[in-house]
C-alpha cells in the first residue's frame, strides 16, 4: 500500500455545525498537495450532509455506524443507501464504545459489514481486546475477525479495512496509554494471517490495518514505519486541527 489511511473518529463531536466545519476547513486548508495519506473525516450523521458540501478531494467523508437494512420501520436507524447517497465512502463499524455503551455484539456488527460492503462503503471494522493484561490477546482478535467478517465475498474483501484498537490504549480510558508499537507489529501481522487465511494471501494483502487509541503527533509515524502498518484511527486528537494537521505532516 502506498498510501496511509488517516481516519479522523470525532466521537460525539462537535456541538454545532459551525464547529465542524470550522474543524474541516481549518484542516483541508493546512494540508494541501497531500500524497502519502488518505484522510476519512468520520463526523456524527447530522453534520454529514453540509459537510459533503465543503469536503474537497482527497479528503473523504464517513460516518461512525450504520443499521442493516436498506430502507424501511427502523426507528432512529441510518440505512447504508442514505450514506452512500449523501457522499459517505467509509462507516466505523463494531467501535468498543458502541459495544459498551449499546451492546453491539459479533452478530449485529457483522450484518452492518456486509450491508454496508453490499451498498458501495468501505466499513472499517475495530477489533481489540479489553484489558491490557488480558490473556489469549490473539484468541480475542480471531474470533472479532472470523465473526465479524463471516459470509464476506472474497472479491468484496478489497474494500474493508480493519482497525486493531486496544480498549485499553483509548484517550478516554481508565490509565490509558499508547499501545507500543512493537505489539502494534505483532497484533498487525496477526490480524493479517487470519485475513489470508479468509481471503487468501494476495487479497489480504490488500486490506488496510490501522491502529487505534491515544495517537498523537509524537507516536503516529512510529506506527506506520515501525509497526509497518497502513493507518491510523485518531479520536480525541482528529478534534484538534493543529494537532491532527501534525500527525499526518509527520506520516510524511
Ligand atoms: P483516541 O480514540 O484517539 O482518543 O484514543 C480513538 C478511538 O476511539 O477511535
Amino acid at each position: 500500500m502506498d498510501k496511509s489511511l488517516i481516519i479522523a473518529n470525532w466521537k460525539m463531536n462537535p456541538e454545532t455545525l459551525a464547529e465542524a466545519k470550522a474543524l474541516l476547513n481549518s484542516v483541508q486548508n493546512d494540508l494541501t498537495g497531500l500524497e502519502k495519506t488518505e484522510v476519512v473525516f468520520c463526523s456524527p450523521f447530522i453534520f454529514l450532509d453540509s459537510l459533503a458540501h465543503l469536503i474537497v478531494e482527497p479528503f473523504q467523508l464517513g460516518s461512525q455506524n450504520v443499521f442493516y437494512e436498506e430502507r424501511g420501520a427502523f426507528t432512529g436507524e441510518i440505512s447504508p443507501v442514505m450514506l452512500k447517497k449523501i457522499g459517505c465512502q467509509y462507516v466505523i463499524i463494531g467501535h468498543s464504545e458502541r459495544k459498551q455503551y449499546l451492546g453491539e455484539a459479533d452478530e449485529l456488527i457483522n450484518k452492518k459489514v456486509l450491508a454496508a460492503l453490499k451498498n458501495g462503503l468501505k466499513p472499517i471494522l475495530c477489533l481489540g481486546e479489553k484489558d491490557k493484561d488480558a490473556s489469549g490477546v490473539s484468541d480475542i482478535l480471531k474470533t472479532q475477525l472470523e465473526k465479524g467478517l463471516t459470509g464476506v465475498d472474497a472479491k468484496r474483501a478489497k474494500n474493508l479495512i480493519i482497525t486493531y484498537e486496544p480498549v485499553w490504549a483509548i484517550s478516554t480510558s481508565e490509565n490509558a496509554a499508547a499501545c507500543q508499537p512493537d505489539d502494534a507489529l505483532v497484533a498487525g501481522l496477526f490480524i493479517r494471517k487470519i485475513l489470508a487465511k479468509l481471503f487468501g494471501r494476495r487479497r489480504a494483502e490488500k486490506i488496510p490495518i490501522l491502529y487505534g487509541g491515544s495517537v498523537d503527533s509524537k507516536n503516529a509515524a512510529s506506527y506506520i514505519k515501525e509497526a509497518q502498518l497502513n493507518g491510523l484511527l485518531v479520536g480525541n486528537a482528529s478534534l484538534k486541527a493543529k494537532e491532527f494537521v501534525r500527525i499526518i505532516k509527520s506520516l510524511s
